[in-house]
């Protein structure tokens, strides 16, 4: 099963490809924020440092949201990406 793993804390879960990275939060109590869950707010921003080839490309809307919460390489909305492999991440701006 593919690992995700956040650099920042150290913590590192293993789901079934295609689940989505707020269900993974959800169901292991990983600590990564979120508010609107549905891609509009920028609360869950996050960057992936590896495995960026590991999730589904961001849609144009996903883009915007992201463009207004950082201009870092890589980054994400968490409640937006599904994780199809092993990622390493860590919350934008960090
Ligand atoms: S939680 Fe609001 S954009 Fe992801």
């Amino acid at each position: 099963m593919p690992k995700t793993t956040s650099s920042k804390t150290g913590w590192t879960f293993e789901v079934e490809a295609g689940t989505s990275f707020l269900e993974l939060c959800q169901a292991s109590d990983a600590p990564h924020d979120f508010g609107c869950a549905v891609g509009s707010c920028g609360t869950c921003c996050l960057v992936l440092e590896e495995g960026a080839e590991n999730v589904q490309p961001p849609t144009d809307e996903e883009l915007e949201t992201v463009e207004m919460c950082t201009d870092e390489r890589g980054a994400r909305l968490g409640c937006q990406m599904t994780v199809n492999g092993d990622i390493k991440l860590r919350p934008a701006n960090t």
